[in-house]
């Protein structure tokens, strides 16, 4: 089995992070989220890997490479502009051959895997098999109608009074038949060929099509809150380590990871959370549910249930809380009598104490 990875796409809602960095490269326990569905894909034993990409394909490149780090080889497929998901595979067609494949949106994220769904789909091989999720209100979803039996009767995009409480997660499972089917939709009224269609085409013919339930955590990493919450899942499975320096006068509680050259100097760091190589921290209160990444400097601040990204600095901040600090931005107080001064990019989101 092969897997098409889409990491094309537009990620508006994931402004202003989005405006300088493709959203599936937007780090999760300070590794991005493109690389957990990698690694993910791994270990269901899957090598040959095609990625969809857009005009960001180079940064892409520049984190997964060849694939070797991962243990995959990775074939890059450039989209010209986010035309639908199921423009992916009808573009991916080349490297897909008429092989079986899981097609996995790059911005998901299932840390629980999804090990037996693709064995489950490897021994009875259905023509298509979709990841379905209980969720509380699954009208902003895809929403399946299923059988008994487990067969998909109807799939319908966001519906008003859904059918179930079945939410289609962004991982499918297709085998070559997929493809007459892509061939044969065209654009629905958002102007993309929807992977729904395709799909809802295969059952309307009469196609085997299966939804397996995935009971784990599942987020779509396509919002900052999302991103947040994902982040502290993520922190809640950390294994402890420490290969950085951390003084006498500081304190680690929990699960905390210190990585190589990071220094944790007078402060103190509540778990789970990990501190970058590199980073340093120092006087500081930090956790939990926090992922500080590399080169950062915290001085004199207190920073709970955040994401502090690679180069940022944080000095002298009282309580910053449920934040996501981009790369080499800066946040420190500002001179007394000062009042706020803020230098705010395009998209931006700031909520002051008042
Ligand atoms: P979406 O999250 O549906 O779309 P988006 O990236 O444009 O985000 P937003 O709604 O915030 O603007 O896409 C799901 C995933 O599929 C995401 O990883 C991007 C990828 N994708 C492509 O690679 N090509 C496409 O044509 C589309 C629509 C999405």
């Amino acid at each position: 089995m092969k897997a098409l990875v889409l990491s094309g796409g537009m990620g508006l809602r994931l402004r202003p992070f989005s405006h300088s960095m493709p959203k599936q490269l937007i780090p999760v326990a300070n590794k991005p989220v493109l690389v957990h569905v990698v690694e993910g894909l791994r270990t269901l034993g899957i090598t040959e890997v095609g990625v969809v990409v857009g005009d960001r394909a180079e940064m892409i490149e520049g984190v997964l490479g060849d694939g070797s780090d991962l243990d995959v080889k990775i074939t890059y497929i450039p989209q010209d502009a986010p035309h639908g998901l199921a423009h992916c595979v009808a573009i991916a067609r080349d490297f897909l051959g008429d092989d079986d494949f899981v097609m996995y949106l790059g911005d998901q994220m299932l840390p629980d895997g999804i090990t037996e769904l693709a064995r489950d789909f490897r021994t009875e091989r259905p023509d298509a098999q979709v990841v379905v999720h209980q969720v509380a209100d699954p009208r902003a979803f895809g929403v399946a109608e299923v059988a008994a039996d487990g067969r998909v009767v109807r799939l319908v995009e966001k519906p008003e009074s859904p059918v179930s409480d079945l939410a289609v997660v962004g991982v499918y499972f297709f085998t070559a038949a997929i493809h007459q089917a892509v061939a044969a939709i065209s654009a629905g009224h958002r102007g993309e060929l929807e992977i729904t269609d395709a799909i809802q085409w295969l059952v309307s013919s009469g196609a085997d099509v299966r939804a397996r339930v995935y009971r784990g955590f599942w987020k779509d990493t396509g919002r900052v809150d999302d991103v947040l919450e994902c982040n502290r899942e993520l922190l809640d499975r950390l294994k402890p380590s420490v290969r950085g320096d951390v003084d006498d006068a500081s304190e680690l509680i929990g699960a905390v990871v210190v990585e190589e050259g990071a220094r944790i100097v007078r402060s103190r760091v509540v778990g789970p959370a990990v501190v970058g190589a590199g980073a340093l921290v120092e006087d500081s209160d930090v956790g939990p549910h926090t992922a500080i990444g590399r080169d950062c400097v915290l001085s004199g601040t207190d920073v709970g249930y955040t994401i502090v990204q690679d180069g940022a600095t944080v000095r002298n901040v009282a309580s910053v809380r449920a934040s996501v600090i981009g790369r080499d931005a800066s946040v420190t107080s500002a001179p007394a009598g000062g009042g706020h001064r803020l230098v705010v990019g395009d998209h931006s989101r700031i909520e002051v104490a008042a």
